[in-house]
């Protein structure tokens, strides 16, 4: 028994594989399972009991414990998830130890450098790569929808021009549903594809009015004869008053980052998606709450906060100080763009931004070479450390992503926006998902209750 701070501790004393365990499926069918078996032990009572074990056709196996509350009146204790499994699902496959990520099956790596954004898109959503009429029939579904109501544009004339680009996506994707009613029962297969492709369609051109709302230049109206990502940068750019013409070496580098940024599996906001649509709240207002918790810099805010650390440490010289910071305990300064939960090994998509972060700036151009030397000089530096490289401290996607995005043009605090761009599709995959799933129940986890016991009411006159 392990006895500390005065509480009493259960523990697993044994978790074994033993197989043959016979079990009925959802059909009726018999088959065979392996099973956990867990030796439980509170103070001289000891019991033991069998669990169901799960296999996925990759990654650990997951011990089943749905049953442990009503079998043993336990229940058990993961903040911040890190040893539970809040689903089953097909669509994303991340090795965090050996640094693979994979959508459906396919490498990042691969869809990057050969893919299209939309045909991930078709993948994502619907498990396969799309054939040639495929492809093009989602594309015309998807640019039917690039525009938004023209009330809707009204919305933005609400916020100040100093907004954040991210409170304004916030706000106006959730305002996506006093718009779209014919979209919102999610009981309907129908209306639940059509939010999907709204969703995706429209994203680009709400972060692109946002940005334009902030700098006090007119709205740009979609352009159908573009690509999805070309769409994108003219809505973003362009002016009424000249062409513009879209530069292929961004469209390609912004396609690689919308690509890398697609889906991630169960991260923050996309456990947040699904929280939120487990209780059946409409599409809209659960994206809307993806992008909220997207926002925060341990997440998709990281890559805002890595140009701001450049810019912090501007010179070479200054890295070591730096470093120092990042390793006191005292001290709240951490590296951004280092670590990861799930990646303990190089983040692939670092990789593949590391290269494209080279390409765009040699064939731009663009003064931002200086910034780039900071960063691998950081980054090797960082890399030759005990310290991160005890806790498996490696740059992640969101280290070299800034630096592309702003050689692009970009002001740092759209980054997060263009984040939320690329990533709706992935939180609109999970939540269909979740809501075809027939093993969906509503979010509720349960806690440890540590405050005070029952206790009487006090009057205002007796309280000290
Ligand atoms: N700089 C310095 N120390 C760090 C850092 C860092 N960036 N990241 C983790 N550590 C230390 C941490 O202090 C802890 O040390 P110790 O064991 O001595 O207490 C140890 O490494 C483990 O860290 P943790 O916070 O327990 O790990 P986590 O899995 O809970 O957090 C993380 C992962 C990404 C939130 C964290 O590494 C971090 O804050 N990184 C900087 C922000 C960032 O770049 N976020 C982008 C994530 S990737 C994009 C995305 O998928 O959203």
């Amino acid at each position: 028994m392990d006895s500390r701070g005065g509480r009493r501790y259960l523990y697993l004393a044994d978790v074994s594989d033993f197989g043959g365990k016979k079990c009925m499926t959802e059909s009726g069918q018999e088959k065979t399972e392996n099973a956990a078996a867990l030796h439980l032990e509170v103070d001289d009572a000891a019991d033991s009991l069998s669990l169901p074990l799960m296999h996925g056709s990759l990654g650990p196996s997951v011990i089943d414990i749905r049953e442990l509350y009503s079998r043993t009146g336990h229940f058990t204790y993961d903040p911040g998830f890190m040893s539970t499994a809040s689903c089953e699902s097909t669509i994303t496959y991340i090795d965090g130890n050996d640094g693979v990520l994979l959508y459906r099956g396919y490498p990042i790596e691969q869809l990057a450098d050969r893919g299209d954004f939309l045909e991930t898109c078709f993948l994502l959503l619907y498990g396969e790569l799309p054939k040639l009429s495929e492809a093009d029939r989602f594309r015309q579904a998807v640019i039917r929808h690039t525009m938004l109501h023209e009330q809707l544009s009204y919305f933005y004339r609400g916020f100040r021009r100093d907004a954040h680009p991210m409170a304004i996506m916030v706000g106006v994707v959730g305002a996506l549903s006093a718009f779209y009613h014919d979209s919102t029962d999610i009981n309907d297969p129908e209306q639940r594809r059509i939010a999907s492709i709204r969703l995706i369609a429209k994203m680009p051109t709400i972060a692109a009015q946002a940005y334009k709302f902030s700098i006090g230049q007119p709205f740009t109206y979609p352009r159908n004869d573009l690509g999805f990502v070309e769409n994108f940068l003219h809505m973003t750019f362009a002016v009424p008053c000249e062409d513009y013409l879209v530069n292929p070496v961004l469209a390609r580098a912004l396609a690689r980052v919308f690509i890398l940024h697609a889906d991630h599996e169960q991260n923050a906001s996309t456990s947040t998606v699904r929280i939120a649509g487990s209780s059946g709240a409409n599409p809209f207002a659960c994206i809307a709450a993806g992008i909220a918790c997207l926002w925060g810099p341990a997440h998709g805010g990281a890559n805002e906060a890595v140009l701001n650390m450049l810019g912090e440490i501007r010179t070479v010289e200054r890295i070591p100080g730096f470093i120092k910071r990042a390793k006191d305990k005292d001290d709240p300064f951490r590296l951004m763009g280092f670590g990861h939960r799930v990646y303990k090994n190089y983040d692939p998509r670092a990789a593949v931004l590391r290269r494209t972060c080279r390409d765009v700036l040699e064939q731009l151009d663009v003064n931002d070479e200086p910034l780039l030397k900071l960063a691998v000089e950081l980054e090797r530096i960082a890399l030759e450390d005990e310290y991160f490289v005890e806790r498996n401290l490696y740059p992640n996607v969101d280290f070299y992503s800034g630096i592309i995005l702003r050689a692009m043009g970009f002001p740092s605090s759209m980054f997060t926006v263009l984040f939320a761009v690329a990533r709706t599709v992935g939180w609109v995959a999970q939540w269909n998902e979740m809501i075809e799933d027939p093993l969906q129940k509503i979010g509720r986890p349960r806690q440890i209750y540590t405050g005070e016991s029952k206790r009487d009411y006090v009057g205002m006159e007796h309280r000290n």
